[in-house]
């Protein structure tokens, strides 16, 4: 007889309130570059981007410290920002510019600046609660692909999450289940590695039968599996070596897939794929970059879904072949507390690989079974 002390009780906490530690991605360089004040909500705030003439681009709280208009509704003089409620200048320093209507600007009139960086096209800025600095080793890698001409541009995408906080994210790096489930794909190998503020997913896959690829039916190349190294650097920028193996070649490219909170509850997400011009893909290369992109959207899409009607559960019921998901949160709550508080479980090396022998046998069943459906329903094979 099942009593209640049988029953595994969901457990979570309520949301963070505070937003992690490190670098995030904003975007890409190229759609702040305009000239005009751009708003973003971040971080549970409001922040004014804008270009200064040499195009490097500034971020400041969006609220006027003089009375509280909002920046992001201004406009660019300058490489200042001015207010559109009585027109104060901010310079990307965070320093009053100057008061068209005052004599003197007043003593210490000063807004927050938030640190920046700009690399391989994308805007960075660095949170920090405690407001310290980044550290300079802590840092993204560079993407060679993305300025190389013997690579594409990229193709760029992003969306608001609503009523999701970003750890449903992170737990992706670790859940090699979903990826069949969700994804339809098909993991055949699968391991993580932590280590300081990087956390990685290798990941080799076969493509499925019973998925009907559109491709399949265009006599385009199909696609073959997959391998994927996947790092998160810090706690929300994510770059994955993927090659897609293609019956004609391989597609070599770079995901990167980030996130910045817009609150406890809500998050940007992006993504952006830059594809290596392989000789065999000819001129095509762009339009790869673009059906990859989208195909990669579907995913996205299909997390979402999960996302929207889940429950928040810090306390997952976990079977072998799951992924070390406690461990990744551990690895993951070093950018939640104060630098002083990272303890040594949260950034020692830890390496996982998940035993795929059963899940495999149980997928290659369980797709011989929807061919199977599919070829009778067909008429190709009897009942
Ligand atoms: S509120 Fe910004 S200038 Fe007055
Ligand atoms: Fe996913």
């Amino acid at each position: 007889m099942t009593t209640f002390d049988d029953i595994r009780d969901i457990e979570a906490e309520a949301l963070p309130t505070r937003f992690a530690r490190g670098w995030h991605c904003l975007g890409l360089e190229r759609d702040f570059a305009d000239g005009e004040p751009h708003t973003v909500h971040a971080f549970g705030q409001k922040l004014v981007v804008w270009a200064a003439s040499d195009g490097t681009l500034n971020v400041l709280d969006a609220y006027c410290r003089h009375m509280g208009g909002d920046l992001s509704r201004g406009s660019v003089v300058g490489d200042a920002i001015a207010c559109p409620f009585h027109a104060w200048r901010w310079g990307g320093d965070g320093r009053c510019a100057g008061i068209p209507y005052a004599r003197r600007v007043p003593l210490r009139a000063r807004t927050a600046a938030w640190p920046t960086a700009q690399q391989d096209g994308m805007l960075f800025v660095w949170n920090d609660p405690e407001g310290n600095p980044p550290p300079d080793d802590v840092t993204v890698p560079r993407i060679p692909g993305a300025t190389s001409d013997e690579w594409t541009d990229w193709y760029w995408f992003s969306t608001t999450i609503e009523g999701a906080n970003c750890r449903e994210i992170v737990d992706n790096v670790v859940d090699m289940a979903h990826f069949f489930y969700v994804h339809y794909s098909f993991p055949t190998y699968f391991k993580n590695i932590f280590e300081e503020h990087t956390a990685t997913q290798i990941m080799h896959g076969v493509a499925r039968e019973d998925v009907r690829r559109p491709q399949a039916d265009s006599g385009a190349p199909t696609v073959l599996g997959n391998t994927s190294v996947a790092t998160y650097h810090g706690p929300s920028f994510m770059i994955d070596e993927l090659t897609y193996h293609y019956s004609d070649g391989d597609v070599n490219s770079v995901l990167v897939t980030c996130h910045y909170p817009v609150s406890p509850d809500s998050f940007v997400l992006q993504y952006g794929v830059v594809v290596e011009k392989a000789a065999h893909l000819g001129d095509s290369a762009p339009q790869v970059a673009a059906k990859m992109g989208d195909f990669i959207r579907i995913g996205f899409e299909q997390d979402v879904e999960i996302w929207r009607h889940k429950a928040r559960i810090d306390n997952p019921l976990l079977c072998e072949e799951d992924g070390p998901v406690y461990q990744l949160r551990r690895w993951y709550e070093q950018f939640y507390v104060d630098a002083a508080e990272v303890r040594p479980e949260m950034t020692e090396r830890f390496e996982f690989e998940i035993d795929t022998t059963r899940p495999n046998e149980a997928w290659r069943a369980e797709i011989e079974a929807n061919v199977a459906r599919r070829q009778v329903a067909a008429g190709e094979r009897p009942a």
